[in-house]
């Protein structure tokens, strides 16, 4: 029997709410094979400030690169929004993604025919789309240099070197090679050195890719193109902010932000995470939507342990649950036979993962 090590960082806010459902559905899906899980819990964000004065605890980094992959839920709150920069729970995630070297964030948007009248666009405009969000992670605005502020001024640099916008590109373009074979690379050339650097090298990257058809667009009409009309993307390759932002406006055209996942690749060791964060908003009500997490977990069966299967089985529970009509709350209003909890919802995702 296989034992897969998992690093667990459960987080703050809605975290350990979320991770917990997916270890059950992980455990299940391990019954119906020869396999299981070891978890290792360690700490990140403003949970791992309090217990340590650090949002980011060696022990995680150790715990981390010494996992076959990492299962992560959300960091953040409101508590811990005034401490220095470097303190705070969202510098930990930074610092954890950029530590690891996973510069590569996944992110697909998938509507479930059983969802078409969840999205707050008609049916018509959103049923059928899947499309993928290639996210340049550990690059761009998040961590160029010079960055700081005093009191009249503040400053952040979006740089990008030739060789991080390669690397990113080649990873859109094989994935491109496995879905529809589009990549649309989005920008901001006309006004950005750093983007019109990114549409040149994206263009030459191309080069090793003739099957696949490349176009470019700018990030403000992409934001529009993605409500107008989501199925003419397949591949959308972006940089790290552009990409933060589309893909919580693409969560949208399937519903609720609480069912997509991501996996942030590229490195030896994966983060398997959903796409949302905290939800200090509605932490400890037991109303969190699990499914972003539990499918993060199908990803992290996929991508880091290659049980493609296993991801399956849980891919195909998911679809069941929403096609029986269980929805938790943010999804409640669309064709409800039965509103649940996290927890039920987890269990149920895991009785049919099981079975
Ligand atoms: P958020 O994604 O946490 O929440 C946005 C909205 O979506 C809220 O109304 C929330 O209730 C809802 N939502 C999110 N996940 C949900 C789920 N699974 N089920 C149902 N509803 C869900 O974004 P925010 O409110 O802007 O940020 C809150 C905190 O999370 C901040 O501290 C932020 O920095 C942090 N954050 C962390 C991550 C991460 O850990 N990867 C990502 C984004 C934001
Ligand atoms: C995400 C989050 C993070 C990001 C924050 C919390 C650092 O929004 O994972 O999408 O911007 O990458
Ligand atoms: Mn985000």
């Amino acid at each position: 029997m296989k034992t897969y090590k998992i690093a667990l960082i459960k987080g703050d806010g809605i975290g350990p709410e979320i991770i917990d459902e997916a270890t059950k559905v992980l455990d299940a899906v391990a019954s119906c094979f020869d396999f299981d899980f070891k978890y290792e819990e360690v700490l990140m964000g403003g949970c791992a400030y309090d217990e340590t004065g650090d949002p980011l605890p060696q022990e995680t980094i150790t715990a981390a690169l010494n996992s076959d992959a990492v299962l992560f839920g959300a960091i953040g709150g409101e508590k811990w929004d005034n401490l220095p920069r470097e303190k705070r729970p969202e510098s930990g995630l930074l610092r954890f993604r950029k530590e690891l070297g996973v510069y590569a964030n996944l992110r697909p948007a998938v509507v479930y025919d059983e969802l078409v009248n969840a999205s707050s666009l008609k049916p018509e405009v959103v049923s059928g789309v899947d499309l993928m969000v290639v996210r340049e992670l550990i690059g761009g605005i998040y961590f160029g240099e010079p960055k700081g502020r005093d009191e009249n001024k503040g400053w952040n640099t979006m740089v990008y070197t030739k060789d991080e916008i390669v690397r990113i590109a080649h990873n859109a373009f094989n994935i491109a090679m496995e879905r529809s074979k589009r990549v649309c690379s989005i920008d901001k050339a006309n006004v950005l050195d750093v983007s019109q650097l990114w549409r040149e090298t994206v263009e030459e990257v191309a080069k090793e890719y003739p099957d696949v058809e490349l176009t470019h667009m700018y990030v403000d009409n992409a934001a529009m193109q993605l409500i107008r009309d989501p199925k003419q993307f397949d591949v959308m390759l972006t940089g790290n902010i552009f990409g933060d932002i589309l893909s919580d406006e693409a969560s949208m055209l399937s519903g609720s932000i609480g069912l997509l996942p991501s996996a942030s690749v590229g490195a030896k060791i994966g983060v398997y995470e959903p796409i949302h964060g905290s939800a200090p908003d509605i932490a400890g009500q037991g109303i969190a939507n699990p499914i972003a997490t539990i499918s993060s977990a199908s990803m992290m069966l996929r991508y880091a342990l290659g049980e493609n299967e296993a991801a399956d089985r849980i891919d195909a529970a998911v679809k069941r649950a929403l096609k029986e009509g269980y929805r938790t709350q943010d999804l409640a209003q669309y064709d409800a036979k039965e509103v649940c909890s996290t927890s039920e919802m987890g269990s149920i995702i895991a009785n049919y993962t099981a079975k």
